[in-house]
Parts: C-alpha cells; sequence; structure tokens
C-alpha cells in the first residue's frame, strides 16, 4: 500500500530532484546552453521623454520603467498594448502604479517632470514593487536605464 504521506514525499523530491538538474548547466559559465537566440542586451539610456515614443502607438516595441530600468515588454503587447489592462504603463516608468497596484493617472509622473524619487512609499508598498521588478527582471529583457538626462 502506498500512503499519501508516500506519494508527497515523492511529489516534493521530484520537484527539488527537477530543479537541481535544470539548474546545473545554467550555473556553470563554460556551458552556455542558452544565449544563442536570445537577443543582446543593449544598454539604452532613456529620458521620460524619449521612452514615451515606446507607448505602442507608433512603435510596436513597447518599452517599460520599473525602478529606473527599462524593460523590453513587447512579448506582453496583449497585456501593454493599445486597449490592454495595463496600457497606460506603455511608455512609462510604472514604478509607482505597481507599487500601489493602481492605474491611477497620478502615480504616472508626468513625462516633462524630474523622474519620481518613490521615497514615500510604504514598507509594504516598496516590498510589492520589488516583487513586480523580480518578475520584470525574469520575464523581460532590460534594455537600459531612465534617468532625468542623458
Ligand atoms: C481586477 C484585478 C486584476 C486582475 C483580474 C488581474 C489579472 C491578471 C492576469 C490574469 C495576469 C496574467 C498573469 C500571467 O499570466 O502572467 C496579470 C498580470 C499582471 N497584472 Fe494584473 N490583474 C488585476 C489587477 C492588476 C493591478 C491593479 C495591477 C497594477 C496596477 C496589475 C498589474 C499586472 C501586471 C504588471 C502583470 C504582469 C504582466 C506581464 O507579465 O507582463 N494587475 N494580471
Ligand atoms: C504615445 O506616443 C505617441 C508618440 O509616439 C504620442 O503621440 C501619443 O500621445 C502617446 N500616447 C499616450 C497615451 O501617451
Ligand atoms: C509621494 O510623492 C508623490 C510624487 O512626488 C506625490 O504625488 C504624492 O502625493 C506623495 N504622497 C505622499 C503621501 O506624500
Amino acid at each position: 500500500m502506498i500512503s499519501v504521506t508516500t506519494v508527497l514525499i515523492l511529489v516534493v523530491l521530484a520537484y527539488f530532484y527537477r530543479d537541481y538538474f535544470t539548474a546545473m548547466p545554467t550555473s556553470n559559465p563554460l556551458v552556455n546552453t542558452q544565449g544563442e537566440d536570445e537577443k543582446p542586451v543593449v544598454e539604452g539610456k532613456f529620458t521620460p521623454a524619449t521612452l514615451v515614443r515606446f507607448n505602442g502607438s507608433d512603435d510596436p516595441q513597447i518599452l517599460i520603467a520599473v525602478k529606473g530600468k527599462v524593460y523590453d515588454v513587447s512579448q506582453g503587447a496583449s497585456f501593454y498594448g493599445p486597449g490592454g489592462p495595463y496600457e497606460n504603463f506603455a511608455g512609462r516608468d510604472a514604478s509607482r502604479g505597481l507599487a500601489k497596484n493602481s492605474f491611477e493617472k497620478d502615480c504616472l509622473t508626468p513625462i516633462d517632470q524630474p523622474l519620481d524619487t518613490l521615497d514615500n512609499l510604504s514598507k509594504d508598498e516598496q516590498e510589492a514593487l520589488d516583487g513586480w521588478e523580480e518578475h520584470f527582471s525574469n520575464k523581460y529583457p532590460m534594455v537600459g536605464r531612465l534617468n532625468n538626462e542623458n
């Protein structure tokens, strides 16, 4: 008889076993199994005024900024493209909106004003924002940084 506990233990072991082996090749710098079909990361410099062009309306390339890093979210056009649920963030610094889980316009700093310093966020909001930063850095290529001026 295989008990429920045995099954659970096997499931947990299988989970870590898989993680162990999938993690090995990428952690070995000599074995580069990925990278060949990955787009090169171009370190770009953006200001709020130059970022807004990538809001999905003219150019199919959609960029958003989170904590000063600019991500190419073109693959998520269904989220950020025109008519998408998060289109408000396209071409903009999304940091405050993500931190506060808000699409409110006043979470977006006008593009002719200095960057949001984010220094009045609560601890919870900071943590939410850090979680989003992790999400974006894992999912999308970072293509540059957002500064007040180039
Ligand atoms: C009515 C409430 C909401 C629902 C039902 C909802 C639903 C979803 C769903 C289904 C996804 C896709 C998850 C995936 O497949 O990766 C998603 C992703 C996302 N949501 Fe929401 N959401 C809601 C509210 C919000 C709010 C308030 C924000 C921020 C202001 C937000 C920001 C995002 C972002 C940034 C993503 C990630 C998209 C990506 O991976 O590029 N969502 N949401
Ligand atoms: C998107 O960018 C274009 C310029 O490329 C601009 O004309 C348009 O107003 C912008 N849309 C929004 C919603 O900011
Ligand atoms: C925090 O800063 C933002 C941007 O500077 C501002 O719009 C907002 O009113 C401030 N919030 C509080 C609670 O001070």
